[in-house]
């Protein structure tokens, strides 16, 4: 697809601040400032979050307008995450990107976080649709039936905990850091995945990642009875079982998805699309299914307004804009 136009993207909806430009569809800088603050207390604390963004938004959209040599007089409009995420966080950036657009003049266009992980794909990729997108991140796991640039529909959801969340909390229960997706795949690469951790029953294509986590608890329950070092002995080979049941579950249902679908392409995004396992099995179900596979490159995977300011550029040339009354929103 072709776009003409300069667009600053800001994204706010969790622990990341983040801003980005994006010229004629081409991203010329995208800065993100991840907030270290929550590793302490294994998981984001809200009220931190917003601290923490409104400490680091000013310098990151400078650091961005300099790095990408754009001057506020070249854009044409501002693009911002409007929902979902957490209020306080997202208030920052959206009180920011009202306030560039008031005073520079230019246009406000308020973009959803969910179509922003799939816009990820248009940076490096030229899509051939319809297309199945599965979307795994902290706050949602989904299969998505893309039409077009514009339109998809969710095919496939979490009835409960998303994938990343399933990530995070086993991490925690592990005593390893937060975020956990990171750490868990770090130990992984050096074990064997030679626990079992059942995968839940659903129906058609939705996800249950709560019960994985419990089913992980009284394991390590029951094993620390009987060894008190059995964590600390064998942590490789759980996080490699863990991750590799969490993936399987995942690949199972995108697999059926395919099936049902009969799409011309698969991708991967959200945050947990980081993860080099799920990256090499969603490449081999492409591979065997003979349908191209679209990841984004790590950067564009986790939170980033790379993303925001490519999803903004497709809203521009639709002439979708928001009023200055528009107020963001929590969930989708
Ligand atoms: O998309 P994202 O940055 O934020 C949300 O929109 O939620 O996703 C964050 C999630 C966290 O749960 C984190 O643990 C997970 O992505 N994640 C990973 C990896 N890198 C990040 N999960 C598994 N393996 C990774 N390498
Ligand atoms: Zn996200």
């Amino acid at each position: 697809m072709q776009f003409n136009s300069t667009i600053l993207g800001i994204e706010s909806s969790c622990d990341d601040t983040s801003s980005a430009i994006i010229k004629n569809g081409k991203i010329k800088a995208n800065i993100i400032s991840s907030q270290d603050v929550h590793r302490k207390y294994g998981g984001v604390v809200p009220e931190l979050a917003s601290r923490a963004h409104q400490a680091n938004i000013i310098p990151v959209i400078d650091q961005t307008l300099k790095q990408s040599e754009t001057a506020v007089e070249d854009l044409d409009a501002i693009a911002v995450t409007q929902g979902p995420g957490l209020m306080g966080s997202l208030i920052v950036g959206f009180n920011t990107a009202k306030g560039l657009s008031l005073s520079l003049n230019k246009p406000l266009i308020g973009v959803n976080h969910l179509q922003a992980h799939v816009s990820a794909l248009y940076i490096e990729h030229e899509v051939v649709f319809p297309m199945i997108c599965l979307l795994v991140s902290g706050g949602h796991t989904q299969l998505l039936l893309v039409e077009d640039h514009f339109n998809y529909k969710i095919i496939g959801n979490t009835i409960d905990d998303a994938i990343g969340e399933a990530f995070d909390k086993g991490a925690k229960l592990l005593g390893l850091g937060y975020p956990g997706g990171p750490q868990i795949s770090k130990f992984a690469v050096l074990g064997e995945p030679r626990f079992t951790f059942p995968d839940a029953k659903t129906k058609d294509l939705d996800f249950s990642f709560s019960g994985i986590k419990t089913s992980l608890l009284y394991f390590l329950k029951k094993e620390l009875e009987k060894d008190s070092g059995f964590v600390q002995n064998n942590l490789n080979d759980i996080c490699a079982s863990y991750q590799h049941s969490l993936i399987e579950m995942t690949a199972k249902r995108l697999i059926k998805s395919i099936q049902e679908n009969s799409p011309k392409s698969i991708s991967l995004v959200g945050g947990v699309s980081a993860n080099l396992l799920l990256r090499k099995i969603t490449q081999e179900i492409g591979m065997k299914n003979n349908l191209p596979v679209y990841i984004p490159s790590v950067q564009y995977c986790t939170d980033n307004a790379g993303m925001i300011a490519m999803a903004g550029s497709l809203l521009f040339e639709k002439g979708e804009f928001l009023s200055l009354d528009s107020l963001p929103f929590t969930r989708s």
